[in-house]
């Protein structure tokens, strides 16, 4: 019996590189897959309904809000009938409706009631591919499962214009398709996984961030320690932000009941010293983010054995000496070691902005992200966060965002940064 066809649902944008899915198409046809397309109102600009139909051999759907097509087949049912969708080219706006959850037309509806592997392939002007803004969706896009390739760093459209933007070439659309659709060879249960972007087009591709998260446990003697409240929240989140944008990345992480981020080597450490000579063995790194919350102090001389209470001698009394200052520390690592960037967190309880003035130059680092951590602010174990970010050249005030959020800027910043440190050597 022969094997039924598998089916691509084709989601096609309006930018210029909408020429290529012709070839596309017939590639994938000539591969035996069923193609079906969408295109968007603005990818009719570029090429002809009647073209990609005449390719796909089937109709053309474009219209959320056309009674014929609902009615014979309405937009779920177009978007449960594939095997996977492929959006190329994605334009910078398709993917920020996909980023935002948009459903105004039938392509964004249709990518909305999935529940199927989605293959995405960027192609836009590099300015629009680095705009934060792009940067934070291609972000979102990955952290919700939706798969990226490209975009492939070249000549485009435009005169005198290069660097990352150009949509990934119908072959290889074509080849990350197949690693999903592909039948499994026997043995295997489960098809290979979808493909993880082609580092090339991220941002932080090539870049080894260093990030430090949670608290730190200080021995006072086998069983007891002193700690804080820290969740790791944030550090977690900016270990998977840094990550998604194509880091390799190192997390030193304190006891946290966080789960491990995807794609990110993760160095469990307890006490404050630990977490130094971690952080140490990583470098060197082009970034490193400390927002573990050290403690000052521990205990001068932990006990090795259970402390007892004897009922007869008074309560010990605990002698605590200053731990090593990480990030001081790291701010002043010899040319080679010193990562380019490094960026601090302070948890201030008053005067945050001050204080956080104050530490930046103290501890020779380049950037502070400063927070209030009173307990009314409910920052400290919980999932908001309000920052401000403390520069060279002043203050921002960022408004409040989920820990997510946060670093997905945070990290989209430090690209930002690093590439300007580059493009100045
Ligand atoms: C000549 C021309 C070329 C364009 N090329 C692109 C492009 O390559 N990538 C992109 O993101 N937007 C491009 N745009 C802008 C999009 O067409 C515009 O954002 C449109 O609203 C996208 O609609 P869609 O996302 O629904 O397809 C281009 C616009 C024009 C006029």
């Amino acid at each position: 019996m022969s094997e039924r066809k598998k089916r691509i649902l084709l989601v096609i944008g309006g930018g210029i590189a909408a020429y290529k899915c012709l070839e596309l198409i017939r590639r994938a046809r000539e591969r035996g897959y069923a193609v079906r397309a969408v295109m968007t109102k603005a990818a009719a600009e570029f090429v002809t309904p009647l073209s990609v139909g005449a390719l796909t051999g089937d109709r053309v759907f474009q219209d959320l809000f056309s009674l014929d097509d609902e009615r014979e087949i309405g937009h779920i049912q177009l978007s449960r009938e594939a095997d996977m969708i492929v959006v190329a080219p994605a334009t910078a706006d398709l993917m920020a409706k996909m980023a935002g959850g948009h459903a105004d037309d039938l392509a964004t509806a249709v990518l909305l009631a999935t529940d199927k592997p989605v293959l995405v392939a960027p192609a836009m002007n590099p300015y629009m591919w680095r705009h934060p803004a792009t940067q934070r969706n291609a972000a979102t896009l990955l952290a919700d499962g939706v798969a990226l390739i490209g975009p492939n760093v070249g000549e485009m459209a435009e005169r005198n214009e290069a660097g990352p933007g150009r949509m990934a070439e119908p072959h290889e659309i074509l080849a990350a398709i197949e690693a999903r659709l592909a039948p499994a060879p026997t043995g295997l249960l489960a098809p290979p996984p979808l493909i993880t972007p082609p580092a090339a087009g991220l941002p932080l591709a090539g870049r080894h961030v260093i990030v430090t998260s949670g608290p730190t446990h200080e021995p006072i003697d086998p069983v007891r320690y002193i700690a804080n409240r820290s969740s790791g929240k944030q550090g977690h989140a900016i270990a998977a932000a840094a990550a998604a944008l194509g880091a390799r990345v190192t997390l030193v992480s304190g006891p946290t009941g966080q789960p491990d981020p995807r794609g990110v080597d993760v160095i469990r450490i307890e006490a404050a010293r630990d977490m130094l000579a971690a952080v140490k063995a990583a470098l060197p790194a082009d970034c490193a983010i400390f927002a573990a919350a050290v403690a000052d102090w521990r205990v001068a001389s932990a006990s090795d054995e259970k402390i007892k209470k004897d009922g007869k001698s008074s309560a010990p009394r605990l002698e605590l000496i200053e731990n090593p200052d990480i990030l001081k520390t790291i701010a002043h690592e010899g040319p080679g070691r010193r990562p380019s960037l490094v960026i601090g967190f302070a948890a201030e309880t008053e005067n945050v902005l001050t204080h956080a003035q104050r530490k930046r130059k103290s501890k020779g680092c380049d950037w502070i992200v400063a927070n209030d951590v009173s307990p009314e602010t409910g920052i400290m174990g919980g999932d908001r966060n309000t920052v401000h970010l403390v520069t060279a050249d002043g203050v921002e005030d960022w408004p409040e965002m989920d820990k997510g959020a946060v670093a997905e800027a945070l990290m989209a910043r430090a690209a930002a940064h690093l590439r300007t440190m580059t493009a100045d050597v």
